[in-house]
Parts: C-alpha cells; sequence; structure tokens
C-alpha cells in the first residue's frame, strides 16, 4: 500500500496575458499514496481545479514534475496521456459533463468501447443497477434529476475500475440530501472498486471523510494534514 499513485513536485502554473504574468499555482509538491483518500480544499481561485486537471494530465504545467503511477506527465504526448488517463483515472465534475446526444447506458459504455473492453453493455448495466439506475438505461441526461446525472457519471468513472478518482465538487450541483447520498456512494465504490480518491470540496463535513487535507491558498500549498480515519475505515463502522 506504500506506492505512489501521484508524484508532484514544485509544480507551478502561469498563465500570460495583456496585463503580463499571472501565477496560477506555485511550488506545490506532495504525494498520494495508493489507499490514501486525499480532499483539496481552499478558497474559490486559490487553483484546486487546475491543479486537479494538471495531476490529470489535461493541461500541463510550466514548472515541475506531476507522476501519474509512476510516470512522468511531461515525457508523454497527448495520446500518451489520454491512453495513460484512460487505464488509470476516473473523474467526476460537478456539472457532470454527461454528453446529452447518448443515453446514461451510453454515456457509461462509451469510454469502455472506445478502449476496446469486453462486455461493455453488459458491464455498464451492471454499473448503473449498482448505483440505482436500472429503470433509467435508456433516458438522456436532460430527462434525469441532478442526483440521477451524477449516480451516471460516477457509473462512467467507475465502470473501468480505475487505480485512482479525482473529483471536483461532485456534490456542488445538488442540494444537501441528494450530495449526501453522491458523497456515501462515491466513498463506497471507492472502497469497493478504487483504491485511491482525491477530490477538491468547499465542504468541510465532506473533506473531514478523507484521511488527510491538502489547503491551498493563492495557488500555494499551505497546509498538508493527516486526519484519521481512513474512509473505507470510517465507512466499515458504521
Ligand atoms: N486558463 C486560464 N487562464 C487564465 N486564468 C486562469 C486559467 N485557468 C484558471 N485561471 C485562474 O486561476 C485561478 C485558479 O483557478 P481554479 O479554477 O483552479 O480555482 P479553484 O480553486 O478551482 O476555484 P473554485 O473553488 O471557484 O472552483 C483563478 O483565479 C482563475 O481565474
Ligand atoms: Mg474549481
Amino acid at each position: 500500500m506504500s506506492e505512489k499513485i501521484i508524484e508532484v513536485v514544485d509544480l507551478g502554473k502561469e498563465v500570460k496575458d495583456a496585463i503580463g504574468t499571472l501565477t496560477i499555482l506555485s511550488a506545490v509538491s506532495f504525494s498520494v499514496k495508493t489507499g490514501e483518500t486525499v480532499a483539496i480544499v481552499g478558497a474559490s481561485g486559490s487553483g484546486k481545479s487546475t491543479l486537479l486537471g494538471l495531476i490529470a494530465g489535461l493541461d500541463r504545467g510550466t514548472h515541475g514534475t506531476v507522476r501519474l503511477g509512476g510516470e512522468d506527465l511531461s515525457s508523454l504526448d497527448e495520446d500518451g496521456r489520454a491512453r495513460l488517463r484512460a487505464a488509470k483515472v476516473g473523474f467526476v465534475f460537478q456539472s457532470f459533463q454527461l454528453l446529452p446526444h447518448l443515453s446514461a447506458l451510453e454515456n457509461v459504455m462509451l469510454p469502455m468501447e472506445l478502449q476496446g473492453a469486453g462486455s461493455a453493455r453488459e458491464r455498464s448495466q451492471d454499473m448503473l443497477a449498482e448505483v440505482g439506475l436500472a429503470k433509467r438505461f435508456h433516458h438522456y441526461p436532460k430527462t434525469l434529476s441532478g442526483g440521477e446525472q451524477q449516480r451516471v457519471a460516477l457509473a462512467r468513472a467507475f465502470v473501468m475500475r480505475p487505480p485512482l478518482l479525482l473529483a471536483d465538487e461532485p456534490t456542488g450541483s445538488l442540494d444537501a440530501a441528494t450530495g449526501l447520498g453522491i458523497m456515501d456512494l462515491m466513498f463506497k465504490l471507492n472502497s469497493e472498486y478504487t483504491s485511491t480518491l482525491v477530490m477538491v470540496t468547499h465542504d468541510t463535513d465532506i473533506a473531514k471523510r478523507c484521511a488527510r487535507r491538502l489547503t491551498l491558498s493563492a495557488g500555494q500549498l499551505i497546509a498538508d494534514e493527516s486526519l484519521a480515519p481512513l474512509a473505507h475505515e470510517y465507512d466499515a463502522t458504521r
């Protein structure tokens, strides 16, 4: 359990605009071991989503290194990063990011089919049933409630059993009760299928369910705290 799934070393992100250079992230270093649950917290604009995008290889830093499962993202081209991401990372976003012209089932099947995974339909149906949507396979996103859309997104994220789940404000668009249900489901799926969870959240109660909390302020990592207990241990005692 001591393998490092994420290693971030001296990571920086700057953008240039007409006025000058804007520093979004500066000298951020930390690593995450397989099995950890990590909350990234900080004020709006502190760089949380930017950091998550860099960890996922969706964007590139201007300084420093990100290694995912030991592979340096900067040594890979866009296709290589996409392959690594497909193999290792599941995503959940605040805005669900379902494809509107695909049914719930097709949304879950798509990443599997892109990877040529076998039994995509059966596995996607099983996964949707597991998140409580056995009767919604053929619904399009606009005919699903927000909580249901997020459950489709969870099914899509977990169906390939990625070793790492990245979540950016996964309950940010949901009412408190629905958000709590999504969070319970996410921790349950994470302990069942995925061993490592890194989640951006504004919600201090949700952050407390993670074993570790990283705090960003104006693009800098200002705190890295361990919180007991681990989420899956926490779940087991409920
Ligand atoms: N491509 C970009 N070009 C210019 N500025 C950017 C870009 N991406 C992000 N920023 C700026 O970087 C800062 C950090 O953005 P980021 O989205 O990472 O914040 P955040 O911590 O996720 O905030 P929130 O909690 O509101 O989602 C913001 O001030 C944003 O305006
Ligand atoms: Mg954000």
